[in-house]
């Protein structure tokens, strides 16, 4: 019986030094550009909260060199940074600081279980409200962004109007050539 339990364990040692093997990619790349900060307190409360996971200057913790936590650790990173990075201005990411704000005040973002580690990331009240009004300031509003797609989509449909005239025409002046091929 002892000799199943040692062997199990065993095993388990085995599995754990193993997956320690598997590399993780914890590089920082180059930081290549920030958006225009609307003030320095806008960033700070982002080095704080968000910095880990959107941008090049991640502190990686001391549990993101032990697999499997540092797996997850990684994913998050990865994934954040591609769906916003903070370094990486203008370069596409740009329109999803619009979502900022609502994320921070609907306190989707930063994520849970990155607050069980890091508590500096947690905001009172009334810090909270200055970082979203920061973020605002600095990225836009959602109000805002809906209002700028809305008069381009009306430009959009007015330029589409227009070609679909133009093919109108077209399209009679077909009917016209056929009945004339007719009547000959
Ligand atoms: C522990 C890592 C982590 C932290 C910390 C974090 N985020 Fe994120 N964030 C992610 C991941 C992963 C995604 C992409 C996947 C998703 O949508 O859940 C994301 C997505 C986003 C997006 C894009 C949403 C979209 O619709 O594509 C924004 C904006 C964002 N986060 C803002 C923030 C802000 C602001 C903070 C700081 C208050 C923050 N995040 C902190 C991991 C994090």
């Amino acid at each position: 019986m002892k000799m199943a339990v040692y062997t199990a364990l065993g095993i388990i040692l085995l599995i754990f030094a193993g997956i320690q093997f598997v590399t993780v990619d914890r590089t920082n790349p180059p930081v290549i550009a920030e958006p225009n900060w609307d003030s320095p307190k806008t960033r700070e409360y982002a080095v704080r909260a968000c910095f880990d996971c959107h941008s090049n200057e991640t502190k990686w913790p001391w549990y993101s060199y032990i697999a499997p936590v540092s797996w997850s650790v990684a994913s998050h990173v990865h994934n954040g940074r591609k769906a916003f990075n903070i370094s990486e201005f203008p370069a596409g990411t740009q329109k999803e600081g619009h979502e900022a704000a609502e994320l921070v005040i609907s306190l989707d973002m930063p994520l849970s279980d990155y607050l069980i580690m890091h508590s500096e990331a947690k905001f009172t009240e009334q810090e909270k409200n200055e970082f979203v009004q920061g973020l605002k300031n600095t990225f836009g509003s959602k109000e805002q962004k809906r209002k700028n797609s809305a008069t381009e989509k009306s430009k959009d449909s007015t330029q589409i109007k227009e070609e679909s005239k133009k093919n109108d025409n077209h399209e009679q002046e077909h009917e016209k050539e056929n009945e004339e091929k007719e009547h000959h």
